[in-house]
């Protein structure tokens, strides 16, 4: 059975049980070093890289490229690691000792750009092999008929009688992982899928761009090998505000809810800061949403919708809530969720 850890209700806030596979024991320590290995594959057994000619070239936030630096080591190739520049040291060094050459671009996490740029300068040398996870069939492949079959054979050995595989979220990068939730929707085909990504980087929520730490996601661009027709939501829940939250306003835009609103108490407009006892019980005991001092000057806040979701799921339409937040510098961020509610047919 894969290895897992289990979080429980204790730490996630929600109910149901949450089971996420460990990579640790990889080579490399993260999963990557699957993907890398579908991408290499198929150019072995073609004959197209020739381990004597090519050196391997692996395009990466951090962890693919170690994936393939590993491989390359073990075939005798010259390995060719891109990555950006504010990545952390560790993966660095370890990119040193297994004897990689190292390609520092400028940037972070979401700067996924310039590694393409570097990539495409690289390529006029015929001798540079591109693994380019972002766009090789190698990748989703993997995911698909390795991690996939891992999720559905670690479900069946820890589900209790009465439970079912209600869904599966992977946070995207190349969006190769996505594909394990092809598989598992063609065993669990209830099974929801989602994609996560950084709210400071909300490519796919909101066609969105920006810089954040989460290594190895969201990087401003959509993937080729990405199957969204597949992927049922995206889950963009973090916000920052370093100099903490002074006010956080919450606007209800839904001609579905206008009605229903006052017969709740409930205004259209508020702000999650300063939220008095009758509002509270609802926003607070009922919807699960911090308030108060759980926002206020808080660096960062996170929201379980999970029972709020519920509920709006009984009232069809487009539901918008447009979230104003601004920090103790007086910087407003402004962004807006959309719940899109289809009437049961
Ligand atoms: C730690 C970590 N999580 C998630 C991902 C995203 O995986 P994928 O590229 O398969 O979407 C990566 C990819 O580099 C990663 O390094």
């Amino acid at each position: 059975m894969p290895n897992y850890i289990e979080l429980p209700p204790a730490l996630t806030g929600v109910p149901c049980r949450i089971v996420a596979m460990v990579g640790k024991w990889f080579p490399t320590g993260c999963h990557k070093v699957g993907a890398s290995f579908g991408c290499l594959a198929p150019r072995l057994v073609t004959g197209q890289f020739d381990v004597n000619r090519h050196k391997a070239v692996w395009p990466s936030t951090g962890n693919y490229c170690r994936g393939g630096a590993f491989n390359s080591r073990l075939m005798g190739a010259q390995g060719v690691a891109i990555l950006p520049a504010e990545m952390s040291q560790e993966r660095f060094d370890w990119l040193h000792e297994i004897g990689a050459e190292v390609i520092a671009t400028p940037g972070c996490e979401s700067n996924v750009k310039e590694i393409f740029d570097k990539t495409w300068e690289l390529k006029k040398d015929p001798t540079m092999m591109i693994f380019n996870q972002f766009a090789e069939m190698g990748n989703p492949l993997w995911h698909y008929n390795v991690t996939g079959y891992a999720l559905a054979e670690l479900f069946e050995a820890v589900k209790k009688p009465g439970q079912n595989f209600a869904g599966a979220c992977f946070t995207s990068g190349s969006a190769g992982t996505m594909s394990a939730g092809d598989l598992l929707k063609e065993r669990y085909p209830h099974l929801k899928l989602a994609v996560g990504e950084a709210l400071q980087c909300p490519t796919i929520l909101d066609n969105g761009f920006g810089g954040h730490r989460i290594e190895g996601i969201g990087d401003k661009h959509i993937p080729w090998i990405h199957n969204v027709k597949n992927t049922d939501m995206v889950i963009d829940i973090d916000v920052t505000a370093a100099a903490g939250i002074k006010s956080f306003w919450v606007t209800i835009d839904s001609e579905a809810l206008k009605d229903l609103l006052p017969v709740i108490n409930m205004p259209e407009k508020f702000d999650i800061c300063d939220i008095p006892a009758d509002l509270a019980a609802i926003l607070h005991d009922e919807f699960g949403f911090p308030i108060n001092e759980q926002v206020k000057n808080q660096t960062a806040v996170m929201f379980s919708i999970t029972k709020f979701v519920e509920i709006l799921l009984e009232i069809p339409g487009e539901h918008n809530f447009v979230l104003d937040v601004t920090d103790n510098n007086n910087v407003l961020t402004h962004k807006t969720v959309k719940l899109i509610v289809k009437a049961a047919e």
